[in-house]
């Protein structure tokens, strides 16, 4: 009788052990025929009472042994199975390409700026950047417009309700003052920013917009070294061009004059590029006035110094064929986009 019940238990073991479920679906039915509650294990367990008394002790651990390994094996076969069907769906495979990682754009405007520092970086001039709240005697005061200078009404300005002392720069003029009651000479820095005025928002001007500042003093600094510092300026943005300086005002230099750079008449279809003229203005600038060194604290009788302060906004609009400032701040990616390739 004994003889049997060893025969069958070596049996079913060897069943089980070739068994070789390839899908989640064969692996459910080798579980129910083998190791379910009414699967061929449990009827294996049913055959020890056929079992002689001395040998049920060594036909229990047989079995016992066959339902182990056969458990073992049903949960390696599940873990493998599974893993397939989830291959891309969270398993770590070290060897798969990389997700693409989307590179976002610059803003032409950034590009600009970048463009303009790094012109002047190359020559020397040092990055500055300051705050975009400012206080009255650094963007006014300090730069020789006083309270009631009528150059104040040139530049309409947000004042800060709780603190009329205090308003958005109206120009980045005022990393000048910061600069020069904080460093001794020689400066030499380029200080690009956002910059904000009161005006009617329309597809011409907007009430936010940026501007790059240069400043230079040092002793027997010249109104040649101005020139020639502009021209190269120029001539590395544009192109093969040349400037011309006409005579203008600002409080802060003496003598001033605005730059303007050859474009040509080759775009002038609606006449609004240069007006007809071929010129394109670009920049204010002019010999530092004594008065902003001294009220900065530097001897103007020992140094000099020229600087300058452009718009980027409608540059950047020209260099780009931007119809509109205002997509300049919509921050619309549809527009942004257009500039990924840009560094
Ligand atoms: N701050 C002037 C403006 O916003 C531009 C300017 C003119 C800056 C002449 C200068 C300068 O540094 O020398 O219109």
């Amino acid at each position: 009788m004994s003889q049997q019940a060893f025969e069958k238990a070596n049996q079913l073991q060897a069943e089980i052990e070739a068994a070789n479920p390839a899908s989640i679906e064969e692996l459910e039915q080798f579980r129910i025929k083998y190791l379910g509650s009414k699967g061929m294990l449990r009827g294996l367990f049913g055959e020890i009472k056929t079992v002689d008394n001395d040998r049920k002790r060594e036909f229990g651990q047989l079995i016992n042994a066959i339902k182990e390994s056969s458990e073992t094996k049903f949960r390696s076969l599940l873990d493998g199975l599974e893993a397939k069907a989830d291959t891309g769906k969270g398993d770590l495979d070290l060897s798969a390409p990389g997700e693409p990682f989307p590179i976002g754009s610059r803003h032409p405007v950034s590009i600009l700026m970048n463009r303009i520092v790094e012109i002047f970086e190359r020559i020397g001039f040092v990055v500055a950047e300051d705050r975009e709240i400012e206080d009255d005697w650094h963007n006014f005061t300090a730069m020789n417009t006083p309270a009631d200078h009528p150059a104040r009404d040139m530049q309409d300005t947000f004042y800060l309700m709780n603190d009329p002392a205090m308003l958005l720069r109206t120009h980045t003029s005022s990393v000048q003052s910061r600069v020069m009651t904080s460093q001794k000479p020689p400066i030499r820095i380029i200080a690009p920013g956002r910059v904000y005025r009161n005006e009617t928002i329309s597809a011409r001007s907007h009430c936010q917009f940026h501007q790059v500042e240069g400043l230079y003093v040092d002793e027997n600094v010249s109104f040649a070294d101005m020139k020639q510092t502009l021209y190269y300026f120029a001539r590395e943005l544009y192109g093969d061009t040349k400037i011309r300086l006409r005579p203008s005002y600002f409080p802060f230099t003496e003598p001033s004059a605005e730059m303007d750079v050859y474009w040509g008449l080759k775009d002038e279809i609606d006449h609004k590029i240069t007006k007809g003229t071929g010129w394109l203005e670009v920049l204010g600038c002019g010999m530092v006035d004594p008065e902003v060194l001294e009220n900065c604290g530097i001897d103007s009788k020992k140094y000099t110094g020229f600087a300058f302060g452009m718009g980027i906004d409608r540059q950047a609009m020209l260099k780009y064929r931007i119809s509109d400032i205002r997509y300049l701040f919509e921050n619309d990616v549809r527009f942004l986009k257009q500039f990924s390739s840009a560094i």
